[in-house]
């Protein structure tokens, strides 16, 4: 596991932008796997702006989401699939080929597990995937409990998941279940890049980094990836030990 500081949040978005699009021109049928939220909200901005800059051949590559609210409807603004669909997927025009989200509303959850599972077998893999970090150490819906050797499942939200998640949202809505790609993918992923800044996330990066690797911590599974790497401004990093 490596950590990779920044002085801030552009900084570390500009890094993290960078990466994905260089990765992108070196192979241009790399597989990309992302979560929604706060944080990668400006690495989607400048991935856009420097794929299009740079004249990057984006029509090969494949993104997938990695996760997504059961009982969301696509258009509600703070689904993955809104947030995906406005920063990465109109921008840059892709082609409905080259985009798998979970459907939250399918009748059949584990239908759509199953279906993301093939997807992710039938491209041979995850090239990069890019996460964040939750107030309780989750990554994805990968909650506290989570088996490490998971894959695409169905997630009841832990209490935090549920009250945090509300930031997303115009008008309080009821949140139950998340949907995601799990950690037994996560292991298999190539290269792993968790991203976390500010202040309040000062404590889940010491626990991931410094704590012990256990499944009530989901984030440690970073200590175990022989690939992972930890971008973080210097707020996230504040509490670390060798600060
Ligand atoms: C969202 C996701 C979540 C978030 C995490 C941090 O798709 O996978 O695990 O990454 O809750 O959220 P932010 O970045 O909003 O602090």
């Amino acid at each position: 596991m490596q950590i990779v500081s920044f002085k801030n949040y552009e900084q570390l978005s500009g890094y993290m932008a960078d990466f994905i699009a260089d990765s992108i021109k070196n192979k241009p049928d790399l597989v990309l796997c992302m979560a929604s939220g706060s944080t990668p909200a400006l690495t989607c901005d400048l991935l856009v702006q420097k794929l299009k800059e740079r004249q990057v051949d984006y029509s090969k590559f494949t993104f997938l989401g990695l996760d997504e609210w059961v009982g969301l409807p696509p258009f509600n603004t703070g689904s993955c699939h809104y947030f995906f669909h406005k920063k990465i997927f109109e921008p840059l025009q892709l082609s409905s080929s080259q985009f798998f989200l979970f459907n939250a509303l399918a009748d059949d959850l584990k239908r759509e597990c199953s279906k993301m599972d093939k997807v992710i077998a039938d491209k041979g893999g995850i090239d990069i995937m890019v996460v964040g970090i939750g107030m309780n150490g989750h990554i994805g819906f990968n909650e506290p409990g989570t088996s490490f050797a998971a894959l695409s499942h169905v997630a009841e939200l832990d209490e935090i998941t549920k009250s945090v998640g509300q930031k997303y949202f115009d008008e309080p809505v009821e949140l139950g279940k998340g949907i995601t790609i799990g950690f037994g993918q996560l292991m298999n992923t190539k290269k792993v890049f968790l991203m976390a800044n500010g202040s309040k996330k000062a404590e889940v990066i010491k626990k991931t980094i410094e704590g012990p690797v256990t499944e009530s911590f989901p984030a440690s599974i970073m200590q175990n990836h022989p690939h992972s790497f930890i971008v973080i401004d210097e707020e996230a990093a504040s509490v670390l030990s060798k600060n």
